[in-house]
This record gives C-alpha cells, sequence and structure tokens, in this order.
C-alpha cells in the first residue's frame, strides 16, 4: 500500500455529503471514486470533487486494485451486503451506523474482517466528540468518582421514518457511547415503546439498562416531543457531568456536586451529606467530530492499529438494538392508532 489511503466514497445522500467532504479533507487520504445510485447526486458532486471519479457502479470501485478502502453511507439495509463485499474484495471498511440490522451479520463482518486482516470501523460519531473525549478522560481518571448512572435523551418533532423505528434511528449513537464510557456491556435491559404515528413503528422509546456492577443507564428517544435534545447525563459519587449538544459552546458542565452516606450513622436520613459545589465549564476543542472520525479510520489503515469503533463495537450495538426490538415486538400494543382511524372512519 501506499502512504496515502486512496478511497471509494458510496452514498452521497444527506449524510454521505458531509462524510464525502471530510474524506476529501482528511490527511494522506486520497479521494478516487464518489459512488451514488442517483444520477443528479453524482452530477452535483463531481462539481465539487473534480478529483474523483464519479460511478453509479459500486462494483467498479472493488475491482479497482488501486483502492485501498471504501467507505459506506448508504441506507442501513445495504450496510452488511456492501461491506460483506467490500471485506471480500480486500477493501478496508468504513460503514455508517447501525452496522448492519441484524447480529448474526454484524457477527460475520467481524470475523470476515479479522481473518482478512481488513480495518472494519463503524460511524459512531459520537465516539469522536471531544466532549465525549473529555467525559471519559475525567471518568477514567477517577475524578468523577464511582459512576452510578447515565441517562441520555435524544428528542425532537421529527424526522418522522418509515422503515426504522426511533431508536434504531436515534440510539446507535447514545448506545455506543454509554458502553465507551462504561467500558462494560449491560446484563439487563428494559425496554417500552409505542406506535403513535404510524402502525409498528415505535416514535417514543424508553430502554432501561442495568450493568454488572450495578450501574443503570436510560436511553429515552421520541419523534414526538416538543422539545429539541440531545443530552446525556452522567452521575457520579464525587461529580456529575452534563453534556448538552444543543448548546452552540460551553457543551460540557462539570458539577461539583454530590450526595455521600456518612459512616456512623444516627438514621439514614441524617447519615446523607449533600455537596453543592462549583460548575466549571472546560475549554472543549473545537474539532469538528465527523474530521476526527474519518482522519482516525485513515490513520488505523496507514498505522496498523484498531480503530475506536471497530466491527466488534458496531456488533455490541446492534446486539443491544436487536434486544430492545425484540422486547418491544413483545409488548401488548394498545393499537391507539387502530382505534383513532376507527374513529375517523
Ligand atoms: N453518523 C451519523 O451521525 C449519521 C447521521 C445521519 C445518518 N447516518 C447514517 O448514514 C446512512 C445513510 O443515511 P442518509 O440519511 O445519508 O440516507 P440518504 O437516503 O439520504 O442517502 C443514501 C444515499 O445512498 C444512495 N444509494 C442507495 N443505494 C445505492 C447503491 N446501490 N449504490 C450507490 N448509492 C446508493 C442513495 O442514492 C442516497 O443518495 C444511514 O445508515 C444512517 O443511519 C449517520
Amino acid at each position: 500500500m501506499s502512504d496515502v489511503v486512496r478511497l471509494g466514497m458510496v452514498g452521497l445522500g444527506g449524510w454521505g455529503k458531509n462524510v464525502v467532504r471530510s474524506f476529501a479533507q482528511a490527511q494522506n487520504c486520497q479521494l478516487k471514486y464518489i459512488c451514488d445510485a442517483s444520477p443528479k447526486s453524482l452530477e452535483q458532486h463531481s462539481k465539487l470533487f473534480p478529483q474523483a471519479t464519479p460511478t453509479q457502479d459500486f462494483q467498479a470501485i472493488l475491482n479497482d486494485p488501486e483502492i485501498d478502502a471504501v467507505s459506506i453511507v448508504t441506507p442501513a439495509p445495504m450496510h452488511y451486503d456492501m461491506a460483506k463485499a467490500a471485506l471480500l474484495a480486500g477493501k478496508h471498511v468504513y460503514v455508517e451506523k447501525p452496522m448492519t440490522l441484524q447480529s448474526d451479520h454484524a457477527q460475520e463482518l467481524c470475523e470476515l474482517s479479522e481473518s482478512l486482516d481488513r480495518k472494519l470501523m463503524v460511524g459512531h460519531l459520537l465516539e469522536y466528540h471531544p466532549v465525549v473525549d473529555m467525559m471519559k478522560k475525567r471518568i477514567d481518571s477517577g475524578e468523577i468518582g464511582d459512576i452510578h448512572y447515565m441517562y441520555c435523551q435524544r428528542l425532537n418533532l421529527g424526522v418522522v421514518r418509515q422503515h426504522e423505528n426511533a431508536f434504531w434511528s436515534l440510539a446507535p449513537h447514545d448506545i455506543s457511547v454509554i458502553l465507551y464510557l462504561f467500558g462494560q456491556e449491560p446484563d439487563g435491559i428494559v425496554a417500552s415503546g409505542e406506535c403513535f404515528l404510524q402502525p409498528g413503528i415505535e416514535d417514543v422509546v424508553f430502554v432501561n439498562m442495568h450493568f454488572p456492577d450495578g450501574r443503570m443507564a436510560q436511553i429515552h428517544v421520541s419523534w414526538l416531543d416538543p422539545h429539541k435534545e440531545r443530552k446525556m447525563v452522567v452521575v457520579g459519587s464525587q461529580k456529575m457531568l452534563v453534556f448538552d449538544d444543543m448548546q452552540a459552546s460551553e457543551k460540557l458542565r462539570i458539577f461539583d456536586t454530590s450526595a455521600k452516606v456518612d459512616a456512623g450513622p444516627v438514621n439514614a436520613i441524617q447519615a446523607i451529606t449533600l455537596r453543592h459545589g462549583d460548575i466549571v465549564l472546560p475549554r472543549v476543542p473545537a474539532t469538528e467530530p465527523l474530521m476526527i472520525e474519518t482522519q482516525h479510520f485513515v490513520d488505523a489503515i496507514r498505522n496498523n492499529t484498531t480503530p475506536r469503533s471497530d466491527g466488534r463495537d458496531g456488533l455490541r450495538v446492534v446486539r443491544i438494538l436487536e434486544q430492545v426490538d425484540q422486547q418491544l415486538r413483545s409488548l401488548p400494543k394498545t393499537h391507539r392508532i387502530d382505534q383513532a382511524r376507527r374513529k375517523v372512519a
């Protein structure tokens, strides 16, 4: 392989247009192909990236021996087939989240990438967010104390999707960050959700996770909420962290706040001390997470290192998505949409 990673970019839609720009700017990366099924999209992107060969044919990229890696930013149902074909063609693969729609497919891709010695990286963008990076460092240093629990809220009015529920659409990022910060997989998951807008597609989902050492995490996702929220809160025995991604700046607040049970209590209530300290707004680098993520993939190939969000990370996330799905399918539904439709009729 040359010192430069020669890359083919597949999928130039709503998210792909950001990813392609980021790979085009990455150091030691040469954007050699842009690929999309839509001629209109290809034409638009050809003007932006004249150095890349436009094609509608994904296979043409795989057939080119000069290509080292592909970036797959197509709809989720296509990820498995495309990533598998690319690995079998000897290419390193970046694939968007969710890595696949089934955990056996994700497992197969991991095994393929390992046996073929090709990098497989999943677009768990928030693992590359400078705020999450700072949260991880503060947690691992012990500054926050023992982590009791964390919760994530990803709420908005819309975008309502037709082919996946709100959890598959929004929660992969939250799951990946929880697993990254906790360094553990949950030993218990309880999910509830409802379909208020479309039959069989949950627009509101709550998931509670329990971890082997007693920590807890909750994810709340919704397309049916008056507020746009992108929030993660970590509660530790010494300090608490609030990552509010809706803030233009000062996205991370560190609360020097805690509750402690003193030794030798007279009774349980008297023994609890509440401490309200300073609120610190640390300076977080303003680097765009997507630039960090794409550069990380290029560097992993060049330096032969394992990407942070490798295939195994993608597999852990898909396993949780699948478990939540199984629970949601097994819940009795109130069928409020059907009832509402009958009333209208
Ligand atoms: N990491 C993030 O923050 C983030 C954000 C948004 C979306 N995503 C993920 O990115 C992926 C794409 O989402 P999107 O919103 O860009 O979807 P999109 O529908 O806007 O774009 C998909 C593109 O793929 C193209 N395509 C479809 N089949 C193709 C084929 N066979 N060959 C070449 N191109 C083909 C389509 O023409 C379209 O341009 C999804 O997996 C989604 O979950 C990730």
